[in-house]
């Protein structure tokens, strides 16, 4: 080595990107290397490296349903631009025919009805989700497999040269843009794979490596049949998402759990505090995924059986504000049931959500104003989710199950 010449490190992230890994990974359960891929993504573009006269990356998400292929684009829009509706999403299963690509791209001036359309994709709509110290847009298109020929025209064009021709000649320019596809095209193969309930690998007869191999395999396989090379060629990454375990079905949930409790405290009308025991939590698990449809339903029944309940409570100021509300399993009449733990469990419960603060005798250890997010990761009262990482939840679950055990 010369002189003066210094090693560097090129595996070292910027803070920005850093945080934005971090907060990814505190919404996503697994799929590391969709995770990754995002974060590299986006150093790229925060470096200013992106190929001109390109996307800034064309991704084609795989794998079976429900499990996190649309909710990575959309937490990614929630952390950089403040909404997980930040993206522009382009669901190919509504474009079957020719004259509806119009309402993608709008139709020719002199078409009847040319006024009246609005195109979806613009560049206006693409700069509305944009920071202004972060020029980048997310464009989503869901379930490839079902796009007709013209949409697949129209995207191979994005995807090669970063631009689009709209209806009436303007032109749309994505070198701005990350296009995200996704298919579960050999979806159904997958879950096969795995057989036995909930995709649960038993790591003793099927090592995992093997498995994961295997749906990858099979995963790139089923879209090597279906789409073309041309457009093959034309992906950056290729990232196939794996069907999600127990225990990671069980931290999803934990998370979903933690967003609806931030949504409790941002209520105006009362905020106040929930847990859901563990037999609560299996029942919700047992309601909201299977092998087939993985995490797909667990938002609805998560709604269904908790917040719809909750919310009538609220209204009918059985629960009031700064209350703790416990939601329990009644395995005679098979429904959660709702009992008020505690009054005054939350300490100035007027505040924003940020400022909520779990009253706590001080005889549990806890001070008085211990901060929120501190009690979630107290298994014994994981009500107070939000916690601030799937760590922090997967530490608050495993604490519960020690606890139920013991
Ligand atoms: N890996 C994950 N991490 C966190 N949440 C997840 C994950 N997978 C699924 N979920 C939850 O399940 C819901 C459904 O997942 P998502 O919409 O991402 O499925 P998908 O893979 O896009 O399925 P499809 O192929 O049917 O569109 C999400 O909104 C989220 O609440
Ligand atoms: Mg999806």
């Amino acid at each position: 080595m010369d002189r003066g010449d210094l090693s560097l490190d090129p595996n070292i992230r910027s803070v920005e990107t850093s945080e934005f890994q971090k907060a990814l990974r505190a919404k996503i359960v697994g799929q590391d290397e969709g995770v990754q891929a995002l974060v590299e993504l986006f150093q790229v573009f925060t470096a200013g490296l992106n190929s001109p006269g390109r996307p800034v990356g064309n991704l084609l998400f795989l794998g079976p349903t429900g499990s996190g292929k649309t909710r990575l684009v959309e937490a990614a829009a929630e952390i950089l631009f403040n909404s997980p509706r930040a993206v522009i999403k382009i669901d190919c299963a509504e474009f079957q025919h020719s004259h509806e690509i119009a309402k993608l791209i709008g139709s020719p001036p002199g078409y009847l009805g040319h006024r009246e359309t609005h195109p979806l994709i613009t560049q206006e709509a693409l700069a509305a989700n944009q920071r202004e110290d972060l020029k980048l847009s997310f464009l989503l298109f869901d379930e490839i497999e079902k796009a007709s020929d013209a949409l697949w025209q129209l995207l191979l064009g994005m995807l090669d040269k970063a631009t689009l021709t709209l209806g009436d000649n303007r032109r749309v320019d994505l070198s701005q843009t990350v296009i995200f596809m996704t298919s579960n095209l050999g979806g159904s193969d997958i879950s096969e794979l795995f057989g036995g309930g909930y995709g649960f690998i038993k790591s003793e007869d099927k090592p995992m490596l093997d498995i994961n191999q295997k749906v990858e395999r099979t995963a790139v396989e089923a879209a090597r049949r279906k789409f073309s090379p041309e457009f093959m060629n034309r992906i950056d990454k290729l990232v196939v998402f794996h069907p999600l375990d127990r225990d990671q079905l069980e931290t999803v949930l934990e998370i979903e759990l933690g967003m609806v409790q931030k949504r409790v405290l941002d209520t105006a009308t009362g905020k106040f505090l929930f847990r859901v025991t563990d037999a609560g939590r299996d029942f919700l698990l047992e309601e909201g995924t299977d092998q087939r449809y993985g995490a797909r339903h667990l938002k609805r029944a998560i709604e269904r059986f908790l917040v719809y309940p909750l919310a009538n409570l609220l209204a009918t100021q059985q629960v009031r504000m700064g209350d703790l509300v416990r939601a329990d399993w009644d395995g005679v009449h098979k429904e959660l049931t709702f009992v008020r733990e505690r009054e005054g469990a939350l300490i100035n419960p007027e505040g924003p959500a940020e400022d909520a603060v779990a009253a706590t005798p001080s005889a549990d250890g806890l001070g008085k104003d211990t901060p929120v997010e501190a009690i979630a990761e107290e298994p014994t009262r994981t009500a107070v989710l939000p916690a601030a990482t799937p760590a922090a939840a997967r530490q608050s679950l495993q604490g519960r199950k020690k606890e139920s055990r013991s």
